[in-house]
């Protein structure tokens, strides 16, 4: 699609006009969010055929901006609130024949007028730049995740609890290697129950369920799950029986004075990596054959069905409904029922096999934060007769880690530059 080139005529007397003076005010152009974007100038603008403009900078980068878009994004009244930074023209009210009569460049700006409503407006390059980087996409500020085996990983990324708990700084690093290694520990925080709870709320908003806003893992609790038995839980993820399992789990080690129960962890990307190489058919009948899962007790009924492996809609991450106490009915033709079972014990072997798997002690203080759709967490079983093992756990979405990581790698952008 070739764009038209704007003429020199139209372009040049008004970029001539930019002068240190203005560009002064330029610099403090308001954009749609709480990021400050370096000034990276534009080179030139064109219009494109749709009625809106080509933007290119000096490295080649282009982005072609649709006007009916342009004119959603507008700074200002009938466009973005300087407030709240959101959109406060209802669609419905957007003249559809929305045009860019003229656009030139101011200090590196882009600044358009629209057609048939007489409306300047100028635009952030940086703000520009960022949605031509593809930065506006809601993985691109967070660390992508990196799967890991037992050869790779021994033990789990291991953070100084107290200090995540005052400092950003620290908190964000613990939070870079959750996401990128999908668990992540922190070690010497206060033996006190509502320490999870603190922690937690520092990432965001405690994800609430049947078990409470945080729970505690006891064998001396009436069990209305298997966690709160002495019995070995292998490789699996919480809370399958829901539509959106929980993202992220916490656990908090208040007490542990019996020998066992070392805790397990296991990627489940690696091993959904291996398994779709090595082994197709055990791979198929996971991620497509599907299950009902059922968590009830005698206030509560949750269910839902899908694959024991979720592939989503392939832009959100991986969703392992592993949990077999809750996994209840085939929702499969009956001639698959016997290999869905095979891949099961197929999942059940590799998940918590020396080579995927890694095993450790979850001592007093230690807070294991780990990815509940990604990683299978468990633990072996002990002698609850030798003493005490208290574990006090919360549940959070995703989007709050997500929210959270965002947030502090912004601080540390601004900080950077200021
Ligand atoms: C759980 C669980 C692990 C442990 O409560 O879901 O997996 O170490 N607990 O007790
Ligand atoms: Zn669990």
């Amino acid at each position: 699609m070739k764009a038209a080139t704007l003429t020199d005529a139209d372009n040049m007397p008004r970029s001539v006009r930019a002068n240190d003076a203005n560009r002064l005010e330029m610099t403090d152009l308001p954009t749609p969010d709480y990021y400050r974007y370096p000034w990276v100038a534009i080179e030139s603008v064109t219009r494109t055929p749709q009625g809106g403009v080509l933007v290119a900078w000096p490295d080649g980068q282009q982005l072609e901006c649709h006007p009916l878009w342009l004119r959603e994004n507008c700074p200002g009244p009938g466009g973005i609130d300087p407030r709240s930074k959101e959109n406060d023209l209802d669609v419905q009210d957007l003249d559809i024949s929305t045009r860019i009569r003229d656009a030139f460049l101011d200090a590196g700006a882009l600044v358009v007028e629209f057609t048939p409503e007489a409306r300047q407006a100028s635009f952030h390059p940086g703000w520009l730049r960022h949605v031509a980087d593809g930065l506006h996409h809601p993985f691109s500020l967070l660390p992508t995740p990196k799967p890991w085996t037992a050869h790779d990983l021994q033990i789990p990324p291991t953070h100084d609890g107290p200090s995540v708990l005052e400092d950003d700084d620290a908190m964000a690093a613990w939070l870079h290697d959750l996401l990128e290694t999908g668990l992540a520990r922190l070690t010497c925080l206060p033996l006190e129950s509502q320490v999870v709870g603190l922690v937690g709320s520092r990432i965001g908003a405690l994800r609430d369920s049947n078990f409470g806003v945080t729970w505690h893992v006891s064998v001396d609790l009436d069990p209305n799950s298997t966690a709160n038995t002495n019995a070995r839980l292998p490789a699996h993820s919480d809370l399958p029986s829901r539509e959106t399992p929980p993202g992220f789990q916490l656990l908090h080690c208040l007490e542990n004075t019996v020998s066992g129960g070392q805790s397990t962890m296991t990627d489940g990307l690696a091993v959904i990596n291996y398994l779709q190489a090595k082994e197709p058919d055990v791979f198929r009948c996971l991620t497509t054959l599907e299950w009902t899962f059922s968590n009830r007790d005698a206030n509560h009924d949750h269910r839902w069905t899908g694959p024991v492996v979720d592939k989503g809609d392939g832009r959100i991450p991986w969703t392992f409904r592993a949990f077999h106490p809750v996994r209840g009915f085939p929702a499969m033709s009956q001639h698959e029922i016997g290999n869905s079972y095979r891949s099961l014990q197929r999942l059940g072997e590799i998940a918590n096999s020396a080579e995927f798997q890694i095993r450790y002690e979850l001592e007093p203080g230690d807070l294991i934060a780990f990815d509940n759709r990604r990683i299978m967490h468990g633990r072996e079983s002990f002698d609850s007769s030798e003493g005490t093992r208290q574990l006090r756990g919360t549940y959070l979405d995703a989007d709050e880690v997500y929210s959270r990581m965002r947030v502090l790698a912004r601080a540390i952008t601004s900080q950077e530059q200021s």
